[in-house]
């Protein structure tokens, strides 16, 4: 447990002192689709076993994005061991130079961060686009198959492009270009010095990779708990590029998890998918109902952007699928 305060020793005295701090580590980027909104709808879900308990042996996010379920579960739960995996190389680069090299990290974004704010307006918005640039250059080059110094470097442009781009999202065009036009904050909080070290934390006894969602097949067991939260289904049935990476995900990406959902269910996972629930745009729409039919479906009310340029909110309808009741 996270609690300061009292700890019961092996002999059940409980006069010894945690040393242990509750975290406070949240997702050290914005990103599309993060789930921060939708945080109180998927406790209120949890399997009962794990709510009483408030332990997690096992946790395993096959889209982790930003992560924002993993990181309040990490805050209010113990949880014993997870696996992260995301197809998105960059953010992928981002939770591992945080667990490997957290204070080199913070050296770079401070650099960055001065240099950024010390400008007037117009040199920043050059700088902005000085460091787009060399992200996207180094692309051709970059070898994102082993862990090596270059990896800090990119990681804080990573976390710098987020902080100081428009609307403040992470977002690739078709090549894999971070395209985001740079934002007009007046300070932004580019080296987040302390929630980079909570995140680090967190990431102890967790297990972070590269890779299509089936990848994390070998680490689901019974009793773990997943949480799928997947690119949103486009409204438009033609386009599949969801902004996260070159491949999209598409019909035939979202019946291979569902027939993953399915055999992960015959393991006995307890397992929670989210979803944008189609019957926002057409009240007829039984897709998902047709695809996890027999499992336990529920719509309910959340705040998001409605439309995809991001610029309307409102309280539309989401989905939360469970194996269990
Ligand atoms: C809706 S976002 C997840 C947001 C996350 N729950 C959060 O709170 O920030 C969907 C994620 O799925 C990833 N993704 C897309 N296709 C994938 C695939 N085939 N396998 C694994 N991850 C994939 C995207 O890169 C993106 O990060």
């Amino acid at each position: 447990m996270h609690n300061i305060g009292v700890t019961v020793n092996i002999h059940g005295n409980s006069s010894t002192r945690s040393h242990e701090t509750k975290l406070t580590a949240k997702p050290f980027i914005k990103w599309a689709g993060g789930k921060t909104q939708l945080l109180e709808e998927l406790e209120a879900r949890l399997p009962k076993a794990i709510a009483d308990k408030k332990t997690i042996e096992s946790y395993i996010e096959p889209f982790v994005g930003g992560g924002a379920l993993f990181f309040f579960l990490k805050r209010e739960y113990t949880v014993k061991k997870a696996y992260l995996c995301d197809i998105n190389r960059e953010v992928i680069i981002g939770y591992k130079v945080i667990q490997n090299n957290p204070k080199e990290l913070i050296n770079q974004l401070e650099v960055l961060q001065d240099e950024y704010i010390n400008r007037n307006k117009d040199e920043r918005k050059d700088y902005f686009y000085m460091i787009r640039d060399k992200y996207n250059s180094q692309v051709q080059r970059f070898n994102f198959d082993e862990y090596n110094e270059d990896w800090i470097k990119r990681a804080s442009y990573l976390i710098f492009l987020n902080k100081t781009c428009f609307n403040g999202l992470f977002r690739q065009n078709k090549n894999g270009k971070f395209n985001v036009p740079h934002g007009r904050y007046k300070k932004p909080n580019i080296c987040d010095r302390d929630n980079i070290m909570e995140v680090n934390k967190a990431l102890k006894n967790t297990e972070v990779f590269y890779g299509d969602f089936t990848e994390t097949k070998d680490f689901i067991q019974e009793n773990s708990l997943v949480y799928f939260d997947p690119p949103y289904r486009p409204i438009n049935a033609t386009s599949s590029f969801t902004g996260y990476s070159k491949e999209g995900f598409d019909d035939n990406d979202q019946k291979r998890l569902a027939a993953f959902f399915k055999s992960m269910n015959a393991k006995g996972a307890y397992l929670i998918l989210s979803n944008s629930d189609p019957r926002n745009h057409n009240q007829f729409d039984d897709y998902f109902d047709k695809l996890y039919e027999g499992f336990n479906i529920e719509r309910i009310k959340a705040n998001r952007h409605i439309n995809c340029y991001g610029n309307k909110r409102g309280q539309i309808n989401e989905l939360i699928i469970r194996n269990y009741w």
